[in-house]
């Protein structure tokens, strides 16, 4: 993606030190693009949990580098020693965030890349290095893809518009940001834009964050997309009136029966979709899916975090980035991150393999290779 007319990655090596991770601080965004360095396992599990970054894709693809940086700095006395090493940095990184399964699915596939290499410690070394950049280059590739099998949708209802914009609502950001680059939600969004399509995007703020009105106006504006930021309550009045042809969000766990989870209010606007017949797809790369969870409700482990976001905000003023508090001092504020969508409220998911049902025949139908 592109930033002032320059490509970027969200994460990349140190082009001449490869012992240095590099990543954009997305919590600078919008009002400052600030790349920021990590060089031991520590500095990267603080940059998953404080949200340096942020977004499924990346929070994986970050615990790969993450992985690679544990395999670099691990004692190299004796391959059990390596080995104890590695496996508590797994561990600290996996207690990171709970709700993206990519970040578990990326530290297991280097444990598996590493144990895979043999018993030479350079070589395990040198897995890890190979592997993180898979993975980034994978999350990339599959993301271009869902852009490919979701421009369909828009195309569809472009031509039923005679060319007249196609208003497509997003919730959060599931955008280049919470990638390695395109997107997901937005993947669709930026094919279709690129080819001539008139597309408009009404985007969630997202409290407590608002990653939507920070992080995905921000991309969308990069890309010159037309956008519109909206409040969160917004979404099922403009559905009301016919002003959402489209909802297209992201995921960060989505099991294997369909059911998503993803930013909290992503259930409100499924509910809202579906009571005005709007579509309502999620798309996600394969590394999203949790192949062993059939019961979102249930099973997804929900990250509730600090109060703090819900009490105090933050943005620009005449005199800098300021920081205020918006309720009363004494109220108490509880913080939910993410909530489930249940497969039925779904029309589809858009894959790097296509686009599906929200079921387990439609999941299984692209992932053959998957049923047990
Ligand atoms: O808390 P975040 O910002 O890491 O949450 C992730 C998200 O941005 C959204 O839930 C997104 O829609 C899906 S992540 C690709």
């Amino acid at each position: 993606m592109n930033v002032h007319g320059q490509h970027y990655r969200t994460i990349w090596l140190k082009p001449g030190d490869p012992t240095v991770v590099q990543i954009i601080d997305q919590r600078r965004l919008p009002f400052e693009f600030a790349i920021e360095e990590l060089t031991t396992v520590a500095d990267v599990a603080l940059a998953i949990k404080e949200m340096h970054v942020r977004g499924a894709g990346l929070i994986g693809a970050t615990a790969g580098y993450g992985m690679y940086l544990a395999a670099l700095h691990a004692p190299r006395t004796a391959l059990t020693a390596f080995q104890a090493a590695v496996a508590a940095d797994a561990a600290r990184l996996k207690a990171t965030r709970p709700t993206a399964v990519n970040l578990a699915w990326a530290v297991d596939r280097q444990l598996a890349a590493m144990a895979a290499a043999g018993e030479e410690i350079d070589a395990r070394i040198a897995a890890a290095a190979r592997t993180a950049q898979e993975i980034a280059d994978e999350d990339a590739a599959f993301c271009r893809s869902i852009g490919e099998h979701g421009v369909t949708l828009i195309e569809e209802i472009a031509r039923r518009k005679h060319g007249a914009p196609v208003n497509v609502l997003t919730h959060c950001n599931a955008g280049w940001l919470a990638f390695v680059d395109y997107g997901t939600a937005t993947a669709p969004i930026y094919t279709a834009h690129d080819r001539g399509i008139a597309v408009h995007v009404w985007v969630d703020e997202t409290r407590p964050r608002n990653q939507g009105a920070r992080l995905t106006a921000w991309e969308l504006g990069q890309h010159g997309v037309p956008h519109t930021v909206i409040v969160d309550n917004a979404g099922g009045h403009l559905m009301q009136h016919g002003l959402v042809d489209l909802v297209i969000v992201g995921s960060d766990r989505t099991t294997y029966t369909g059911d998503v989870a993803n930013k909290i209010g992503t259930y409100l606007k499924a509910l809202a979709a579906h009571d005005n017949g709007v579509p309502f797809y999620v798309a996600l790369p394969s590394s999203t899916i949790d192949w062993e969870m059939r019961d979102g409700l249930a099973e997804i482990p929900i990250e509730e975090r600090d109060a703090t976001e819900v009490r105090i905000m933050d943005g620009r003023s005449s005199d800098g980035i300021r920081e205020i508090l918006i309720m009363p001092e004494s109220s108490r504020a509880a913080n939910y991150a993410f909530d489930v969508t249940p497969a039925r409220l779904v029309s589809g998911l858009i894959t790097e393999r296509g686009v599906c049902a929200a079921s387990e025949a439609g999941v299984f139908s692209l992932y053959p290779e998957k049923r047990r």
